[in-house]
């Protein structure tokens, strides 16, 4: 009886854990599709394939695919038509944003963490 009680019991507590887990993920994962459609898609558009001749696509891309410090850097140093971010994204959400990019789409990569970036500042 007292054992049904306590499995009963860690189970609850397996489904919580499991649970918050999974919804800090998704939290974390819209977190950054929102920065991105609001700060960078108006060029490289929403689907990541940008504008042909004009905003490269982030989808394939390999500076994307390449490592998340080389995207920092371009979003910090900014590039050609490119405007820098360093004065208006804090590093969570630049690595926030990094991270979508880097895993939307056909693309995949690993995570760069916030405390990495603020290292490249
Ligand atoms: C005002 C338009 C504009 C905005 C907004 C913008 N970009 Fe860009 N981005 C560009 C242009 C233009 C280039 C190409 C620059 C060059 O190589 O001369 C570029 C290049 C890049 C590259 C290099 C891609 C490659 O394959 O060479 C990355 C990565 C990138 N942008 C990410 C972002 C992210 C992430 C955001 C949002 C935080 C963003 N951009 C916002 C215009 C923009």
């Amino acid at each position: 009886m007292r054992r049904t009680v306590l499995k009963t019991l860690f189970l609850a507590v397996l489904v919580v854990l499991i649970n918050s887990v999974l919804i800090t993920a998704v939290v974390a994962d819209t977190a950054g599709e929102k920065l991105f459609l609001e700060t960078c898609a108006e060029c490289h558009q929403p689907d990541g394939r940008g504008i042909p001749d004009i905003y490269p696509a982030l989808d394939g891309s390999e500076v994307v695919l390449g490592s998340g410090v080389d995207v920092a850097l371009v979003l910090i140093i900014g590039r050609g038509e490119m405007p820098s971010f360093d004065g208006s994204i804090t590093s969570a959400d630049m690595a926030a944003i990094i991270n979508y990019v880097r895993n939307a789409w056909s693309n995949a990569g690993a995570t760069i963490s916030a405390e990495t970036i603020e290292a490249l500042r």
